[in-house]
């Protein structure tokens, strides 16, 4: 086999005849150089010029021990070792090669090298550009993981956002001081699961946080509810009086929710106390030294309160130190999703079934205005999960008004189902109606002509406030 070949190779080959050995050389891409025994440059390929850039006419007949002391081939001349896909670097030519060389023997004569390599230049750049963009990288992680971190209280806070980040950065650092701290956003933005989290890492958190929602306590109450009350202080008082709110509160922390819809009066009341840190129980005299700190939440507008003469200026600087302004969920769509999926785990564990969004679902949630925020989310996936049987919460699982027509008239027929569209309907108007009167809920309760009770079990039905929030 191996004679045929041969016979082959050597009938294609005429002897002797260097030409079409050279066109062989000439058309390989790689450079190709010989030297012969005393390292003269005896052959050198076009590739030669064309990837070193040096004519082949400068080079023949020159030493290579003198223009590349160094050279791999030079070497190989030496030690009549072959080397194979070496990587080295040329100094009279400054760049970075790749190749093999190996010695050419006459019988058992060695006469000379032959090299065959390749410039790897751009290569060794690209590698370096990568080297450094990794370092680079390693250098901008490092400097993030040595970002504060967020205190493992602040898990429970749910959201990736950068704007919410940003905040919840803030809540972090200020949680530590005994500031107070005034958190705004709109209904159902999770005010009140910050302030706890404020508070759980806040050095009293081995006290408790006391809420106080000062929307919900009817006006004659409110005092006796924040402050106490002596024994006798008015007909109906418990014997021994009662403990107010604030003293409830010493050495840990006080929630006034809702804070936009105080009274005038109490709002008077409420400065003196963050003040001078003292007061009274209602039918008492003697001032009450409290350690208390403050943290308070409205989804009103209170500067707009200010222009109207609805609430006091002075109140509002001693509350707004450090405020927590909470974006709505309409502006951090990329949480809906991280937050559906606790939501869900959580109802999955109470229901005993797992349960994941049709990827329909999730394009309707991210699409969705959420006008009540991360409590309307909770409220529909809690209402999905319970009337979906199986495994994939589907849009016939949604509530009517948070699917877009255009997919409504594709799925299952549902506008016909009249309490569903006297539901919809009425959470509109409950909700403009709100909007109208700066989300202040007795002008609302009024222009909508129901009494206060309806008015709030409807804001509960329709996931406006929590149960904690009804009178
Ligand atoms: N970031 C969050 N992570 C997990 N759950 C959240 C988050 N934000 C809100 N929630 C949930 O959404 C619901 C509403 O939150 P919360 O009561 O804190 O809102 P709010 O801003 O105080 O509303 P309102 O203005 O009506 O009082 C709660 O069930 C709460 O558990
Ligand atoms: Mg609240």
């Amino acid at each position: 086999m191996i004679s045929n070949v041969h016979a082959v190779t050597t009938s294609f080959f005429p002897r002797w005849d260097p030409e079409v050995l050279f066109k062989i050389l000439n058309n390989i891409h790689d450079v190709v150089i010989v030297i012969d025994l005393d390292t003269t440059i005896v052959f050198a390929n076009k590739a030669y010029a064309k990837i070193l850039g040096v004519p082949i006419a400068k080079v023949i007949g020159r030493r290579l021990d003198i223009i590349e002391p160094n050279a791999k081939t030079i070497e190989v001349l030496r030690t009549s070792e072959s080397s194979y896909c070496r990587r080295s670097y040329l100094n009279s030519l400054r760049i970075n090669v790749v190749g093999s060389t190996f010695p050419l023997y006459n019988g058992k004569n060695i006469i000379g090298c032959v090299s065959i390599f390749k410039n790897i230049n751009d290569v060794v750049e690209l590698n370096r550009e990568l080297d450094q963009t990794k370092g680079v990288a390693d250098y901008l992680k490092e400097q993030l993981e040595q970002e504060e971190q967020l205190p493992s209280s602040f898990e429970e806070y749910i959201g990736q956002n950068s704007r919410l980040k940003k905040i919840l950065k803030l809540a972090a650092k200020v949680a530590k001081t005994d500031s107070t701290v005034l958190i705004l956003g709109e209904s159902g933005v999770g005010k009140e699961v910050l302030a706890r989290v404020v508070h759980n890492s806040s050095s009293r958190n081995k006290r408790p946080m006391i809420k106080v929602n000062c929307a919900a306590i009817p006006e004659d109450l409110i005092e006796s509810e924040l402050f106490g009350y002596e024994d006798g202080a008015f007909t109906g008082a418990k014997k021994g009086g009662k403990l107010g709110k604030f003293e409830l509160a010493h050495k840990g922390t006080i929630f006034l929710d809702e804070i936009g819809d105080m009274s005038l009066t109490m709002q008077a009341k409420l400065l003196r106390i963050l003040q001078e840190k003292e007061f009274e129980r209602v039918g008492g005299t003697r001032p009450i030294k409290v350690d208390i700190r403050v943290i308070a939440a409205t989804n009103r507008n209170l500067e707009k309160m200010i222009e109207q003469g609805t609430f006091r200026s002075d109140l509002y600087y001693r509350l707004n130190i450090v405020p927590l302004l909470l974006t709505p969920l309409r502006e951090r769509k990329d949480d809906i999703l991280e937050l559906a999926k606790v939501f869900l785990k959580q109802f999955a564990g109470e229901l005993g079934h797992e349960m994941t969004l049709s990827p329909q679902v999730e394009k309707i949630l991210q699409s969705y205005e959420w006008p009540g925020n991360i409590r309307e989310l909770k409220n529909i996936l809690e209402h999905a999960s319970i009337v979906c049987s199986d495994e994939v919460i589907t849009s016939d699982h949604l509530p009517a008004h948070i699917i877009p027509k255009k997919i409504r008239s594709s799925v299952k027929e549902k506008s016909f189902d009249i309490k569903e569209i006297v539901a919809s309907v009425e959470k509109d108007v409950i909700l403009s109606a709100l909007n109208a009167c700066n989300n202040n809920r007795t002008d609302a309760l009024k222009a909508l002509g129901i009494s206060r009770k309806s008015f709030y079990n409807k804001l509960h039905q329709y996931g406006i406030i929590d149960h904690s929030s009804l009178p």
